[in-house]
């Protein structure tokens, strides 16, 4: 007989990975209500936000509200790493089956009665028995008709289904034609699935939803998800710190929510290292914070040291002059180029473009900054005159 072994040690309560519970999630309120609103009045949603603020994790509160969970199926896929329509159908497909396996026999063979064309992909593993999803790509023959049997499915279950798609912008890199018209049709059709369009590349989910000659337009509410609220967050830790007998001062936290301007994940992971930094009835001082963001740092120096050493020289001297600015205006100005003694303005145009596209850079009303935040802090750090925390 197997022993259930319970951890003594509790857990540090600021999530840097996937949604845990409600205790570990901070605020989101209104955010909260409007999606489940939003889904609950049967429309579909747009959520957009930059990377790491926060959207998966929000989309997953919703899913455990009681509005949701006693009444939906709910699925999510994040479509980042597909590259055609086939992928995307082989990620919503095994989703579906993952999700509702656990409902037993019967269900297994109704999902393969009316997605026929995925029935190769059932099979039981070879040690436990288990029913799993196994298929190679290119059994997926004729995407289309999979995708149509996918929706019929969709349309048959016996509880409405919500699908959350993030990273939804990658639909439109994908190489086969109509792709958008093909999937606004089907969902269209489909009266017992809701849709979750979450992406980060905001241009590019603005120009699906909201440009009136694509097939999505003005087809699901937009909800932009911002940072969390200063004060909200600052009252978050406080009470995380407190509940260990470990202790703060809202100043300091003030300080990093500025650091890092209220970017969710960046906060999140500064705080659970000064966390664990900090012991039971100990203040968290300024020394610990300057220490937490050098481990972080630290820890991430291969995968900087990687990303730059596949950059081109051009590329590479204009995310240095980037990252010295903080926020860069008038990149291609001679000033600019003067400056940082850069080759042209017009090579710092063909590098820019480059850098916006790697996700280096990001691009705010023709302001510029390095996206990751740590990448960004690392960069002054070894490349320019280090930063200053306070
Ligand atoms: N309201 C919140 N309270 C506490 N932690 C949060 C909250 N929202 C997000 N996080 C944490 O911040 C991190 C980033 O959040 P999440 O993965 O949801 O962002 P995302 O916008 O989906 O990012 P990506 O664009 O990379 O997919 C996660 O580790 C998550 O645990
Ligand atoms: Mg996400």
């Amino acid at each position: 007989m197997h022993k259930i072994i319970t951890m003594n040690k509790s857990r540090n309560p600021f999530v840097t990975g996937a949604y845990v519970s409600d205790e570990y999630f901070c605020d989101r309120v209104e955010e909260t209500k409007k999606l489940v609103r939003i889904l609950t009045n049967d429309n579909h949603a747009v959520l957009i936000s930059p990377r790491r603020m926060g959207k998966t994790g929000l989309i997953t509160h919703c899913f455990h509200q009681k509005e949701i969970a006693g009444n939906y199926h709910t699925f999510f896929i994040d479509i980042y790493s597909t590259a055609s329509l086939r992928e995307f159908i082989f990620c919503l497909g095994k989703q579906i089956f993952e999700i509702l396996k656990p409902h037993g026999q019967k269900f297994i063979d109704n999902f393969f009665s009316i997605i026929t064309s995925l029935r190769p992909a059932f099979k039981l593993d070879a040690v436990t028995a288990a029913p799993v999803f196994d298929i190679g790509l290119g059994e997926i023959k004729e995407p289309e008709i999979t995708l149509g049997e996918i929706f019929k499915f969709i349309q048959s279950a016996d509880k409405a289904c919500i699908v959350a798609i993030d990273e939804f912008q990658q639909i439109a890199k994908y190489p086969e034609k109509n792709v958008e018209a093909l999937l606004r049709t089907h969902i269209q059709h489909c009266n017992n699935g809701i849709f979750i369009f979450a992406g980060s590349q905001r241009q590019m989910m603005q120009n699906i939803f909201f440009s009136n000659s694509r097939p999505f337009y003005q087809s699901a509410s937009l909800l932009y998800l911002d940072v969390i609220d200063r004060d909200v967050y600052t009252e978050f830790v406080i009470k995380h710190f407190n509940a260990s007998e470990k202790w703060i001062s809202a100043e300091d936290i003030h300080a990093i929510y500025h650091f890092f301007e209220g970017h969710t994940w960046y906060l999140q992971s500064v705080f659970n290292e000064l966390f664990s930094l900090t012991e039971r009835n100990e203040i968290c001082t300024i020394s610990y914070i300057r220490y937490a963001i050098k481990n972080k740092l630290e820890s991430y120096q291969p995968l900087f040291q990687g990303t730059l050493s596949l950059l081109p020289e051009r590329q590479k001297e204009v995310l240095y002059a980037i990252a010295k600015e903080g926020k860069a205006q008038n990149i291609t100005s001679a000033e600019f180029v003067k400056k940082h003694s850069l080759l042209s303005s017009s090579s710092v145009q063909a590098a820019i473009k480059q850098l916006t596209e790697k996700e280096l850079v990001t691009e705010n009303n023709k302001v510029y900054q390095v996206y990751d935040r740590f990448f960004y802090l690392w960069l002054t750090e070894n490349y320019g005159t280090g930063y200053h925390l306070k």
